[in-house]
């Protein structure tokens, strides 16, 4: 049959999806598979509609692609995709709403709040006060690729105002800001609901962003991590766990960090994972020896509606 790949779209991730988009398309066609690719941003719907598709891999980072909507339109389309449906993409790109649903699950997450960034100063204070003794994380709540992320280490008012509106963007959003945990860094593939080896993050100051992963060669990567074997099934089992929470299905990848004290806490889940080349879930994979075009036929394979 005949397969449509979403990539680009409108998100602040479009650059990424776009790298992601050629990956994808260069594997699917060395395996024969008969793909066109299309970008939500300037192709026409029509195409999606009347083009024949009996599958989508959906390649989209962001808002409008992994956020549950275009997943709605092909449900709507009866065309299976990859990746999980409407409910749990919808919950996954909001980081405060899977915090929660991980903390009713048991499952271990950093302690955050999400403050306006019109907030008063006195609500900046006591987020500080409560949150802030080793520093603060101020994210988007639903952004990825660490766009408009800052680490604040010795957090001021002034300071979180600035993050504030640095993440806020042109929405003006609510922001996550959260405690600064100063571990190690991981993250674990979910593949069909199974943990594939964990990956070590290692960035130059501990500082993962947008051009240390996409581009250069400064981050260093150990696939499977250095850990001790039972501190790695811990970890590759609540990152199973966490998938089955929000009700993630065929892919996953999950970010985690690593308390001082040994304990984890997980980040957040990505249901439109990057396969870029500087992308991890195609790494773990390889440690199982499926290789990138491999990896992809199984995604596709797991494409439901
Ligand atoms: N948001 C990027 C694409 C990732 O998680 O891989
Ligand atoms: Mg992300």
């Amino acid at each position: 049959g005949r397969v449509v790949l979403l990539m680009g779209g409108v998100s602040s991730e479009r650059e990424v999806s776009l790298m992601s988009g050629e990956g994808v398309h260069k594997a699917l066609v060395s395996k024969g598979v008969d793909v066109l690719k299309f970008d939500p941003k300037t192709d026409s719907l029509e195409t999606l509609e009347k083009g024949g598709f009996d599958r989508a891999f959906i390649a989209l980072h962001g808002r409008l692609g992994e956020d549950g909507t275009i997943q709605g339109v092909l449900n709507y389309l009866g065309i299976p995709y990859t990746g999980p449906g409407v409910t749990a993409s919808a919950m996954a790109i909001d980081k405060d709403l899977t915090k929660r649903v991980w903390r009713s699950a048991g499952i271990p997450v950093p302690e955050g709040v999400m403050i306006d960034p019109k907030a008063d100063d006195a609500v900046l204070e006591e987020a500080i006060a409560c949150l802030g003794a080793t520093g603060l994380v101020v994210k988007p709540a639903h952004d990825g690729s660490s766009i408009g992320v800052t680490k604040l280490a010795e957090p001021t008012v002034a300071a979180l105002r600035k993050a504030l509106e640095d993440a806020a963007g042109v929405r003006g959003d609510e922001v996550l800001v959260e405690e600064y945990i100063h571990g190690r860094e991981f993250t674990v593939a979910v593949l069909d609901g199974r943990a594939l080896p964990v990956i070590e993050i290692r960035a130059p100051e501990g500082d993962y962003d947008f051009n240390n992963k996409y581009f250069g060669d400064a981050v260093h990567y150990d696939c499977p991590a250095k850990l001790e074997d039972e501190a790695a099934a811990t970890l590759g089992s609540l990152c199973e766990r966490a998938f089955a929470a929000v009700g993630a299905r065929g892919w996953s990848r999950i970010d985690a960090l690593q308390r001082a004290d040994g304990s984890f806490a997980l980040l957040e889940i990505n249901t439109s994972p990057g396969m870029t080349p500087h992308s991890l879930v195609p790494m773990a994979a390889r440690a199982v020896g499926m290789d990138y075009a491999d990896l992809c036929l199984k995604v596709l394979s797991l494409a439901r509606c």
